[in-house]
């Protein structure tokens, strides 16, 4: 087979067999194929596409080229949900020991913050003596035991991934559904769980601006996922302004502590709620949204939430008064109150704006060799529809340098303002199987 014959035949917009998508991904994995051939190959997909059987193709291969968990000795379902990345995201550390607590076996891999958006595993890494990375069978063992266990990558999973994540980055070829969906759908499939609940966000601060691509993209992943066998579905969620009142990784950790004991946002409280049904009713552990709301509120009513959420702290080795009393998480140094110069509601909350300032403050970072500050963030006083008065709290900004004025100003024009009344959106738009 020649490389070159496979690029003609998709810069023709021709269906590629599961042969050469394996000669592809093979290629990939052991440098065979060198980087320009493989970016004229992302390129042709990136224009042309790739129906869904080459989808779905090109993810097993990708999952299979490097380890693959076996989780199958844990007893029972065992749970995973994924992220497409979102400003103030903190939905792993509540949810997971939301249903956790209800008996659901959560088997979670997560990842590290870039750019404006925050990662779980830096949030997590807040809390003193946390360790995210366990070996594989410290993994299991916690799963088993616990009911929940959330980590960095073990292993070597999806090598291609990581060699194709890197071309792309630089070749300009991120932007196709095909490609993100087997890059995001290969490591959800090493990573062994039977179910797998997606959080496709559309908005501003997201991968998906609207909500039309944003539901293609979950299409195609929960396509990848059925046709290997593991119970995927979507939810399609806004990301146009931040989730819940926090941006940063204490101050997240501090929310969802709140959210666990059953005084969370309205919005993040919203989604962990319908997104725990689901991940119930996928796990066979409630049969329908009724049954799995009593389970949930009563989860949380009972403090067994937050006791799952202890007892994994502490299985990974975290500090466990830092839960039980926050305020001991890291402090920032300052704390700012920005106050509003004027009446109104609020319009829009420009959420990529606020995750770009947040990650100034130190909170993300811009290279993946940075570290991150686990004090600094951003508090929002209000959210969209909120009515606020001239001299109004509209953001307090924890930090530990002196503000800029240009960055205040900025954080300023991040709220919008308007005499007319807002009307509610969502925060799920739907959900999809
Ligand atoms: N996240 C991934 O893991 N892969 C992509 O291609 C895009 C987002």
């Amino acid at each position: 087979m020649r490389f070159v014959d496979i690029i003609n035949k998709k810069r023709y917009n021709e269906e590629l067999t599961d042969k050469e998508i394996q000669f592809f991904v093979d290629g990939v994995t052991d440098g065979s194929i060198p980087d320009y051939q493989v970016s004229a190959l992302l390129m042709a997909i990136v224009l042309n596409g790739m129906n869904e059987r080459e989808t779905s193709y090109l993810a097993k291969a990708m999952m299979h080229s490097g380890d693959v968990i076996d989780l199958t000795s844990i007893e029972g379902i065992k749970a995973d949900k994924h992220s497409t990345g979102g400003v103030g995201d903190k939905t792993s550390m509540a949810l997971g020991p939301l249903v956790a607590a209800c008996g659901l076996k959560v088997a979670k891999m997560s990842g590290r913050g870039l750019g404006h958006t925050g990662g779980t595993l830096d949030k997590l890494e807040s809390i003193e003596g946390f360790n995210c990375f366990l070996t594989e069978e410290e993994f299991k063992k916690q799963v088993s035991e616990v009911g929940i266990a959330i980590i960095g990558q073990t292993g070597d999973l999806v090598p291609a991934d990581k060699k194709l994540y890197a071309l792309r980055d630089v070749t300009g070829t991120v932007e196709s559904i095909p490609l993100i969906a087997s890059s995001i759908m290969s490591k959800k499939l090493a990573s062994g769980s039977d179910t797998i609940l997606l959080d496709v966000k559309y908005g501003e601060g997201a991968f998906m601006h609207t909500i039309e691509d944003a539901t293609k993209l979950a299409e195609a992943m929960i396509s990848i996922g059925n046709s290997l066998g593991r119970n995927t579905m979507a939810m399609i969620t806004d990301m146009n302004q931040p989730l819940g009142n926090t941006i940063g990784n204490a101050i997240e950790i501090r929310e969802a502590i709140e959210t666990l004991k059953g005084h969370g946002p309205k919005d993040f409280t919203e989604l962990c709620m319908q997104a725990a049904e689901i991940m119930l009713m996928q796990g066979k552990v409630a049969e329908n949204k009724e049954e799995a709301r009593k389970m949930l509120d009563e989860v949380v009513a009972s403090g067994k939430a937050f006791e799952t959420f202890k007892d994994m702290v502490k299985a990974q080795g975290g500090n466990v008064d830092m839960i039980e009393n926050p305020e001991l998480l890291p402090q920032s140094k300052f704390k700012t109150e920005i106050k509003s110069e004027e009446s109104g509601n609020v319009k829009v909350l420009h959420s990529e704006r606020l995750g770009v300032l947040a990650m100034q403050l130190g909170a993300g970072r811009e290279t993946k060799e940075q570290d991150v500050n686990h004090a600094v963030g951003l508090e929002l006083a209000c959210k969209r529809g909120d009515k606020v008065n001239k001299g109004d709290t509209i953001c307090i900004v924890y930090h530990d340098e002196e503000l800029k004025p240009q960055w205040v100003d900025e954080l300023y024009h991040a709220f919008e303002l308007t005499n007319e009344e807002v009307a509610p959106q969502p925060i799920i738009e739907k959900v999809l199987s």
